[in-house]
């Protein structure tokens, strides 16, 4: 017993209070609780990808020989191959164990403690878990009620000291973009800008161009959405060329698996049949809007990634993404001063909008009666 508290007693103060970061359940674990199958869930909640990896994927993961040896400590090949994908310098690209991890190197290197980040909420929860690992303090700078950036308060905001600022771009979960000439308004300012581009490939904007004229701008990009390799675990992030050099001395080494880098070279080669798929996904996500601009309970907010934020008016969103758990359809729900009473629904197939969809016209007989 004396042992266990002089270990908690020995735990850096601020990590020991932190709220940790509550992700959702894996499809293993929901279909357990709920006592169906795997394949009977409809899993909307991480906006993955419903088509999967692309075969070649699966084919090099089965044939590669090598899982007994440590990957290129300097990620080479995968490097050039993604490096010609977005058009920069290999020397620019560091790889990593999916973009989160790239933007947790993001905030080690610019956040000591007491430093101020700066945040625009509603927005990825991960940045505000990073700034309490980090021990720095947030200045939270809430968007628009159109979701926009407050712009001249986030400003304010570099002005007054916060070294860095992360901005999603799609936005999770409110799914708009960052205009190009606001990142150039606030690249101006003497801070860090992490551009996290995770659903890019869903709008075909990328700002990847902007990081070589701008020695304060890292855009960070994943494999996850567009490319099906969530589970694989497969990011990347580009950097202004003296700040690579030091991404290298500060990351852990072999941060990139073998497969992870398989995967990636084998989704490059096959990037049309992805490509394909996005498409496919965009288009659906049309389509559920329409539908569920139909429900006049539901507000949905137009999108440019692969999932919908809706306004909940009248029940709870909490009670709403209680009762479609119910039936195996798993969303996310948001309550919070900037995203009071939300949903946000993934894009999958359509067979899928077409069982949300008929599961919320149920949950929606009950409203208003
Ligand atoms: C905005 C945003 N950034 C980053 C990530 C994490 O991506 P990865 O799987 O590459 O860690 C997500 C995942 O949902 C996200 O929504």
């Amino acid at each position: 017993m004396a042992a266990k508290r002089d270990a908690l007693r020995l735990v850096r103060p601020h990590l020991a209070a932190m709220p940790g970061y509550k992700p959702m359940d894996s499809i293993d674990v929901v279909a357990g609780d709920l006592g169906v199958p795997e394949d009977r869930i409809v899993k909307l909640d991480g906006n993955e990808n419903p088509y999967g990896p692309s075969p070649k994927v699966t084919e090099a993961l089965g044939g590669f020989g090598f899982y007994h040896l440590y990957p290129d400590p300097e990620q080479r090949r995968v490097r050039e191959a993604v490096a010609e994908y977005v058009e920069v310098d290999a020397s620019q690209i560091v790889m990593g164990n999916g973009s989160d991890e790239l933007l947790s190197i993001a905030a080690m290197l610019f956040l000591s403690p007491g430093d101020a980040m700066a945040n625009a909420p509603p927005t990825f929860g991960v940045y505000t878990f990073l700034s309490h690992v980090s021990d720095a303090r947030i200045v939270q700078v809430e968007r628009n009620e159109d979701f926009g950036l407050d712009l001249p308060a986030l400003e304010r905001a570099l002005d007054d000291g916060a070294k860095l600022l992360f901005i999603a771009s799609p936005n999770n979960p409110t799914g708009n973009c960052l205009p190009r000439e606001q990142l150039e308004r606030l690249l101006a300012h003497d801070a860090m800008i992490v551009v996290d581009e995770a659903y890019a490939e869903f709008t075909g904007e990328s700002f990847v161009d902007m990081v070589t004229e701008h020695d304060n701008l890292i855009v960070a990009r994943t494999f996850s959405k567009w490319a099906g390799l969530a589970g694989l675990r497969a990011g990347y992030a580009v950097f202004p060329p003296a700040l690579a050099e030091i991404v290298w001395n500060v990351k852990v080494p072999f941060n990139l698996t073998v497969a992870a880098e398989q995967a990636i070279l084998a989704s490059l080669e096959d990037r049309d049949w992805l490509h394909k798929n996005v498409a496919l996904i965009a288009a659906e996500r049309e389509r559920l809007f329409s539908r569920l601009k139909d429900l006049p309970w539901l507000r949905p907010y137009p999108s440019q990634a692969n999932f919908i934020l809706c306004e909940v008016r009248g029940p709870a969103a909490k009670g709403v993404r209680d009762r479609l758990a119910e039936q195996g359809i798993m969303v996310r729900y948001f309550d919070s001063p900037g995203l009071r009473n939300c949903i946000r629904i993934s894009v999958g197939k359509a067979e899928h909008s077409d069982r949300v969809i008929e599961a919320l016209k149920g949950i929606g007989a009950g409203v208003g009666k």
